[in-house]
């Protein structure tokens, strides 16, 4: 691989691996989690051994692969409308174009992907991508290829990402794959399997990789990264039959998190997702002990009531999540927390509804992520619930809880105000040329005027102003993490 310095529009450098003799060109994209955008990153990988280049341009690209999300009915039908897309690009401009179909969507629809959807050539499952080259042997001779094999050990972890549309300062690494937790409205235990983990070595490796190649900030992913073993490989519910060998020699998630921040003193290190019944008090304090470990923790809840907690099989209380609200905050006191939540819920009366909002009022997250409940087919509440809450209570729902994070946001995002932080420059700032955006150790975007500093500096900024969820401030000097 060579680095190719690549100007975009802004100017700004993006540095992107092309192999050099490739021919093919291969256009990417992915929707829904962290975790397909990581993902891609493996395919291309995997493809540039393949002869494939990237392309921005889908009328030159030979193969065009999506990478689908299937959490919500909106995010499927947002990837039928990119295939009507590439319908019409193939019929007008790129006849030669061949569409496969990557990710949760594939798994869950299967073969019927490939009766629905005449565009569709491929169709691979997020554990199946290690067959893509003998899949494309086939699409090639003109025959489809499907592969949706769920596996107990895929972890991708001897393969080497490439980094696509990249800043060069952050990056995704992903840690485990699967779930089993299952929420009972959760489609993802269903299309990415049972839980396993990755060797703590090609972790290390990455990281290591990264910090040499000019990254300052990575992000462990995982759908229940607390949730992390490893003890050898193997599923995770598997770990009880492992030998005491094995046992006394296993890597934990906040063992994995001090082995990082050890590894590369200076890269800053966040994580995501947190499962509350998963999350220790042993990764509070690992946080809380390394410097480099970010202060910030996407912790979803989804509800604030006991009673649809438990329909929807999150495994503890309301009081046990204030409890571990009130552990962070001791621990870590300037730790940022964010949310996910689902209104609607099945059942869902208006007395769970203000459950959630006084739960909210307690915690006063820095910032959330909220959503309409979707029903799933397949999974517990889709099979076993009817979908009873109306769509204007569900509408009227998200709005108030939208409103309220955006007065929490606001009130968390004042009490910056005045105050010094440790920014890394990621990017030029969308509304000014003259200005760097980064974000803080808590997640939160920065922006103030470049002056002399470049990207993948760590600056020191002091807070002049702010909107509801960013920071605006004017630089100290470089910070002594440089
Ligand atoms: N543990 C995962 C969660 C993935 S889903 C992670 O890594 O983030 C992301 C969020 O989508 C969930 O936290 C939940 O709030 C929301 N979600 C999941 N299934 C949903 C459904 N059926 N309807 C509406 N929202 C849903
Ligand atoms: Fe989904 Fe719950 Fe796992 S939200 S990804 S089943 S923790």
């Amino acid at each position: 691989m060579e680095k190719i310095i690549d100007e975009n529009k802004q100017g700004q450098s993006l540095i992107i691996d092309q192999k050099k003799g490739n021919k093919r060109k291969l256009f990417i994209e992915s929707y829904g989690c962290a975790m397909n955008f990581s993902d891609s990153e493996i395919v291309a990988s995997i493809m540039a051994n393949q002869g494939f280049n990237t392309t921005n341009n889908l009328e030159e690209a030979d193969l065009v692969l999506v990478n689908t999300c299937s959490i919500r009915d909106k995010a499927e039908q947002t990837v039928r409308k990119r295939l009507e897309k590439y319908n019409a690009v193939k019929r007008d401009h790129n006849p030669k174009m061949k569409v496969g179909v990557l990710g949760c969507m594939a798994e869950r629809l299967k073969t019927k992907f490939l009766e629905e959807e005449k565009i569709v050539d491929l169709v691979v499952g997020p554990d199946a991508y290690k067959d893509l080259p003998n899949l494309l042997a086939e699409v090639d001779e003109g025959r489809d290829a499907i592969n949706v094999i769920l596996s107990k050990e895929e972890t991708y972890g001897d393969i080497s990402p490439v980094r696509l549309n990249t800043n060069g300062v952050t990056a995704f690494v992903s840690i485990t794959r699967g779930c089993d937790n299952m929420c009972t409205f959760c489609v993802v235990p269903f299309t990415r399997g049972r839980e396993r983990s990755r060797d703590p070595q090609s972790i290390i490796e990455e990281v290591n990789d990264l910090w040499n190649r000019g990254y300052k900030d990575i992000t462990l992913l995982g759908q229940n990264v607390d949730s992390y073993l490893w003890y050898g490989g193997g599923l995770k519910k598997d770990f009880e039959k492992a030998t005491e060998m094995q046992k006394a020699t296993s890597v934990n998630f906040s063992k994995l998190l001090e082995i990082c921040a050890k590894a590369q003193p200076k890269m800053r290190i966040r994580f995501s997702t947190s499962n509350p019944q998963d999350l220790t008090l042993d990764v509070i304090e690992t946080m809380a002990k390394y410097k480099n470990i970010c202060n910030h923790i996407h912790l979803p809840v989804q509800s604030g009531s006991n009673r649809i907690l438990k329909e929807m099989n999150r495994l503890h209380t309301r009081e046990e999540y204030f409890e571990l609200i009130d552990n962070i905050r001791r621990i870590i006191p300037n730790c940022a927390i964010s949310q996910d939540m689902i209104v609607g819920f099945p059942t869902e009366t208006e007395e769970d509804f203000q459950d959630t909002v006084s739960l909210m009022e307690y915690v006063k997250y820095n910032f959330g992520y909220m959503f309409t409940y979707s029903e799933r087919p397949g999974t517990m509440a889709g099979r076993n619930m009817k979908d009873d809450v109306p769509e204007e209570t569900k509408k009227r729902r998200l709005q108030d809880i939208v409103d309220l994070q955006r007065i929490h946001s606001e009130i968390k995002t004042k009490e910056w105000l005045g105050k010094t932080l440790e920014v890394l420059v990621e990017k030029q700032s969308k509304k000014s040329e003259n200005q760097w955006s980064g974000r803080t150790q808590q997640n939160i975007v920065c922006v103030f005027p470049k002056g002399q500093y470049k990207v993948g500096d760590f600056v020191n900024v002091k807070v002049t102003n702010c909107t509801s969820a960013t920071l605006i401030g004017e630089t100290v000097g470089l910070s002594e993490n440089n």
